[in-house]
């Protein structure tokens, strides 16, 4: 059996062992995940130490995503792009860094929400370290357009610059430009933490539009609510979190397992 972990602080709530273990029932991948508290001072030590026990890779969250980003040796193209880290795979020559919320997110919204991107105006809120991971991969699914809004303007034209070259016209704004009637709001920001919907104006929706937010259970609740008083189809983050850890087994496993029946069965433990 190999082993993986979820790596952060706190980490006792993470759903990622629950999830991955489905996964390997359903596959029949010989995988073993676990929980792993690093203290803030310790992520490398904590890392360097599960590696020489012979796990095979770890999942990384708050805060050490960026870490994560600099201890890996070769990164793919999307997780270099982002600047973070969720996903690393202990080969023998050296760590290779991915990050999968991108693409969880991608797939999350195209397969389960039914809602192709392609040809979409997008809204991105927030440009911190959730809204960078991202947007690469939302990118390479194809919008018309991608606006990224965020609290500091600055942030959100670094993203600009850094991803302006891959083929989809990229407009920075500040929270109070952000544009009306997009089809799709993602809300990368952390105002749900404090019980707040989103920290942009109403006329960012439309009816018929998409609004995510990449929180989930009780945190999320007051983004839906905001999002379906205005006539958009609220979505909360637990399919990206059930696509990213697919897209993360993939990565390690090269099997690609299948994520509905573990999204409705995590979907009932909310
Ligand atoms: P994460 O990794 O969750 O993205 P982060 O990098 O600290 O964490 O980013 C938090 C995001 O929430 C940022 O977009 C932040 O805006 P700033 O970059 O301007 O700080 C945003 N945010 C946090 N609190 C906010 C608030 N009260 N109003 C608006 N945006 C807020």
């Amino acid at each position: 059996t190999d082993r993986y972990a979820v790596v952060g602080n706190p980490v006792e709530h993470s759903r990622s062992p629950t999830i991955h273990a489905m996964f390997a029932e359903q596959t029949g991948e010989a995988v073993a995940y676990e929980r792993l508290l690093a203290p803030l001072d310790g992520f490398e030590a904590t890392l360097r130490d599960f590696a020489a026990a012979g796990a095979k890779g770890c999942n990384i969250t708050v805060p050490f995503k960026f870490d994560a980003f600099a201890l890996a040796a070769k990164r793919t193209e999307r997780a270099q792009l982002g600047g973070a880290v969720n996903a690393l795979r202990f080969d023998s020559d050296g760590w290779t860094g991915d990050n999968t919320d991108g693409a969880g997110l991608v797939n999350d919204l195209q397969k389960n929400a039914g809602r192709p991107l392609t040809g979409l105006q997008v809204l991105l809120v927030g440009a911190g370290g959730a809204g960078a991971g991202v947007l690469a991969s939302l990118i390479a699914a194809k919008p018309a357009r991608i606006t990224i809004v965020n609290r500091s303007v600055d942030k959100a034209q670094a993203l600009v610059a850094s991803h302006g070259h891959l083929g989809v016209p990229l407009v920075a704004a500040t929270l109070a430009d952000a544009p009306a009637a997009q089809d799709l709001v993602i809300n990368a920001t952390s105002t749900s933490l404090a019980g707040a919907a989103a920290p942009v104006d109403a006329r960012v929706l439309k009816a018929g539009g998409l609004a995510l937010d990449m929180m989930y259970g009780p945190k999320a609740q007051s983004f839906l609510d905001w999002a379906a008083a205005h006539g958009a189809e609220p979505r909360d983050g637990l399919g990206m979190l059930v696509e990213q850890a697919a897209e993360a087994f993939f990565f390690w496993r090269g099997v690609r397992p299948d994520t509905a029946p573990v999204l409705k069965a995590v979907r009932a433990t909310l």
